[in-house]
């Protein structure tokens, strides 16, 4: 779902990727033509070594932050409270899961293996959208995620369709159709609770005041703190700048809270008849970098999870190995 991280540079001492494609002015002057008439870059095609580069942690980071983003929502999953909305959520927690490895195959198309990618994660080392290492106390914070966590997702991955490297591109043609039925399944959920109890209104309420920053911060720095961003809109990976995204979603979400009949936790909140959008107050970029460093209220715990996952199924990866071993020795044989 999720690409605040896309533009945290790399973290402190990770080593850059080894050069695969030497410099090449004729070489950069064809990329630059194709990257300018908007024709898709393939994974076979010459690049320059720092646009692969990018590209290997932007959609790493966004791989890492579909995985990770299971796990605050998988909390929920056996205490949902019908039928009908664990099988959304399992559907939900499913798809994020999918997205997760159509992602780690594009990472692979540059020339990492998924095995790096995945050390890098557990080490630490890489980067993943701050969003999910903050908790979810209610079951008001599902349908929260899905309205706006998902919802500024989608706000941010719809520009990537157009992206420059076309197996991202590709990749998030599906993404984005499915995180659009994520976003709908919160909002529902949240209209159903709305007409509940004033308990269940006060629930939803509490989540979104807890959930309204920190999914602001998902569009990243502002425009003129955010390094990557330059080279990233030339290279036709980034279209559209964080600043300009993170309006468009406020823009979007203010009715849909009016709809809701919740608060938005801002003061500053207020419509700009000269401007056409939404004026809102300051972020705090302190609490994100904390985030962002290791420091949030969940981040220990969200790593903690991803290895022991990884550990407890090495049998399974083991028990895969000796079949398909198995097989090959059986079709040499035959
Ligand atoms: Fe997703
Ligand atoms: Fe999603």
């Amino acid at each position: 779902m999720y690409t605040q991280a896309m533009d945290i540079a790399a973290a402190k001492g990770e080593k850059p990727g080894k050069p695969t494609r030497l410099e090449n002015p004729e070489y950069q002057a064809q990329f630059d033509d194709k990257v300018d008439r908007g024709d898709f870059i393939e994974a076979k095609d010459w690049m320059p070594e720092a646009y692969r580069r990018t590209l290997v942690r932007q959609i790493s980071q966004h791989a890492h932050s579909e995985i990770v983003g299971m796990l605050p929502e998988g909390n929920w999953i056996t205490r949902a409270p019908s039928l009908k909305r664990k099988s959304i959520l399992l559907a939900k927690v499913q798809d994020e899961g999918g997205h997760g490895l159509y992602l780690y195959a594009a990472a692979e198309t540059l020339g990492v293996s998924r095995d790096e990618l995945v050390e890098a994660l557990h080490s630490g080392k890489a980067k993943y959208s701050s969003i999910f290492n903050y908790p979810t106390l209610t079951w008001a914070d599902i349908g929260v995620i899905g309205w706006l966590v998902d919802g500024a997702a989608i706000m941010n991955q719809i520009p990537l369709c157009r992206c420059s490297y076309g197996p991202y591109a590709r990749a998030m043609l599906r993404i984005c159709k499915e995180e659009s039925f994520h976003q709908r399944q919160g909002y529902d959920l949240l209209l159903t609770m709305m007409q509940g109890t004033p308990a269940q209104r006060d629930m939803v309420q509490d989540a979104v005041n807890r959930w309204w920053w920190p999914s602001l911060m998902m569009f990243g720095p502002h425009d003129a703190q955010s390094q990557n961003s330059a080279d990233s809109m030339r290279w036709g990976i980034k279209r559209i700048s964080n600043d300009e995204l993170r309006q468009k979603f406020v823009d979007a979400t203010v009715p849909q809270a009016q709809v809701l009949g919740v608060g938005l936790p801002d003061p500053h909140l207020k419509w700009n008849e000269q401007r056409g959008h939404w004026d809102f107050g300051a972020i705090d970029w302190d609490e994100f970098w904390n985030v962002v460093a290791g420091h949030g209220p969940c981040n220990r715990e969200r790593l903690q999870a991803r290895v022991s996952a990884w550990e407890e199924g090495a049998w399974v990866r083991e028990a895969a190995l000796a079949h398909a071993d198995k097989r090959a020795a059986r079709a040499r044989a035959a």
